[in-house]
């Protein structure tokens, strides 16, 4: 593909808010709305960033399908050199429909049921990272029925807060994922001399959109002692994951870079000389999109702001509902701010379905566009069909040009379901 016009991403071009040079407003009148536009420069941009900090030493890279797993999505990612972290067997499906190899998939997920395992252990995928000690042994039944050995990985749980939102920090003994550290020890005592069972790393993600290196520091290097230790104990350890969970900017403050981040890792893991391997999701996916609403009415709210109600809410994107997040929201086609006070919220019957509170924009009308930013991860994959209302087109936008990579959901998709 040609290089975009101009720098890679969502930036202004006059007033038209632009995405890789194609103005936003052409794809909302093209595409109708609400929908999702990605930047296929700033996932290669986004990609790189991290790929490129690790310099020469031995790393992959498991793009996190749950941030968005749509296929066109996942195949630029593949031509990009990344393998993949699956969360069930349907995202293993649609990485294996996006091309990926079994080896290049990891599969992590804290209930995968002994269908999803054994089809992951068929597969042969790269590995699987267990989440208990019930896990493992179910996974063993199912490698030794199969005449199989099973390459797995441990998830230890760290105790470590991630400070991130509750509802995203995994990483404290409270939450489910994982296996306490010392439970973990116990259980890898009594792995050796099974033949249905290879170790092959520790796993560790203590949360996501964590905004502070020291708890991935900590975790970091939490994983290079016990992955020492059991080297130690003669275990081949072939890797160490580190999970995912880099945090990106909602709001403009500033966070830690690809760099500043993977430079954390490697000063904890060098000392292991072991390959490491990253799960990001966030960090590539979310500033890569946006999803672009329409206004479709106006009413008053109290003496000093209005209501904006838009074509897209918590079933298009769920996030400010549901951990309270902020995404900038600006008109396409005006500037990015103005005196107007508003609050912009969705059409979903629930009060919660609000996506920017207390926001100062310049004046609205029904009809206008806007652009709700850093929706690329953890947007479409989490819309709903609550009140009827139809999964949201998503457009891909390379080399100058932009092309559907998934339609809009009608009533009849909904309704083949249904008897
Ligand atoms: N690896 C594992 C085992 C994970 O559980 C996750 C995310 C990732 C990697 C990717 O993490 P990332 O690099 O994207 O932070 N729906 C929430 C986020 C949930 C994250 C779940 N696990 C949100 O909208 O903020």
């Amino acid at each position: 593909m040609p290089p975009p016009p101009g720098p890679a991403g969502f930036f202004r071009l006059d007033h038209d808010l632009v995405c890789d040079g194609v103005p936003l407003a052409a794809i909302a009148a093209g595409a109708g709305t609400p929908v999702y536009v990605y930047s296929a420069a700033l996932v290669r941009e986004r990609y790189r960033a991290i790929d490129d900090a690790f310099g020469g030493y031995p790393h992959a890279l498991h793009y996190a399908l749950k941030a968005n797993s749509t296929l066109a999505i996942a195949r630029l990612l593949r031509s990009l050199g990344s393998a993949v972290d699956a969360n069930s067997v349907w995202e293993i499906e649609t990485a294996r429909r996006a091309g990926f190899d079994p080896a290049q998939i990891v599969f992590t997920g804290v209930g995968k049921s002994p269908a999803e395992l054994e089809c992951a252990v068929g597969l042969g995928v790269k590995a699987i990272n267990v989440e208990s000690a019930g896990e493992l042994a179910r996974l063993e039944a199912i490698a030794t029925r199969l005449g199989r050995t099973v390459r797995f990985a441990i998830r230890i749980n760290p105790d470590i807060d991630a400070k991130s939102h509750p509802h995203i920090s995994t990483g404290l003994k409270i939450n489910k994922f994982g296996v306490p550290l010392d439970d973990a020890r116990a259980l890898l005592q009594t792995v050796k001399g099974r033949p249905a069972l290879s170790l092959v790393a520790i796993h560790v993600h203590v949360g996501s959109q964590i905004t502070s290196l020291d708890p991935l520091r900590r975790a970091a290097a939490l994983a290079a002692d016990v992955s020492l230790e059991l080297q130690r104990r003669g275990f081949p350890l072939e890797y160490i994951d580190l999970g995912g969970g880099l945090g990106v900017s909602y709001d403009g403050a500033e966070v830690p870079s690809p760099a500043d981040y993977v430079t954390a890792l490697l000063g904890e893991v060098r000392r292991t000389s072991l390959p490491i391997v990253l799960e990001p999701g966030r960090a590539i996916a979310a500033p890569a999109g946006v999803l672009l609403a329409r206004v479709i009415d106006m009413k008053a709210r109290d003496a000093a702001s209005e209501f904006v109600i838009l074509d897209a809410g918590m079933t298009e994107l769920i996030r400010p509902a549901l951990y309270n997040a902020f995404h900038r929201i600006e008109p396409v086609s005006a500037p990015a701010t103005g005196d107007r006070h508003y609050e912009l919220v969705g059409p979903v019957c629930e009060s919660s379905d609000v996506v920017g509170r207390d926001r100062m924009l310049p004046p609205l009308a029904p009809g206008d566009v806007v652009a709700i930013r850093d929706a690329g991860a953890y947007g479409s994959v989490m819309a709903s069909n609550y009140n009827r209302r139809p999964l949201p087109a998503e457009v891909l936008v390379d080399g100058g040009e932009w092309r559907v990579i998934r339609r809009r959901q009608t009533l009849d998709d909904q309704l083949a379901l249904e008897t």
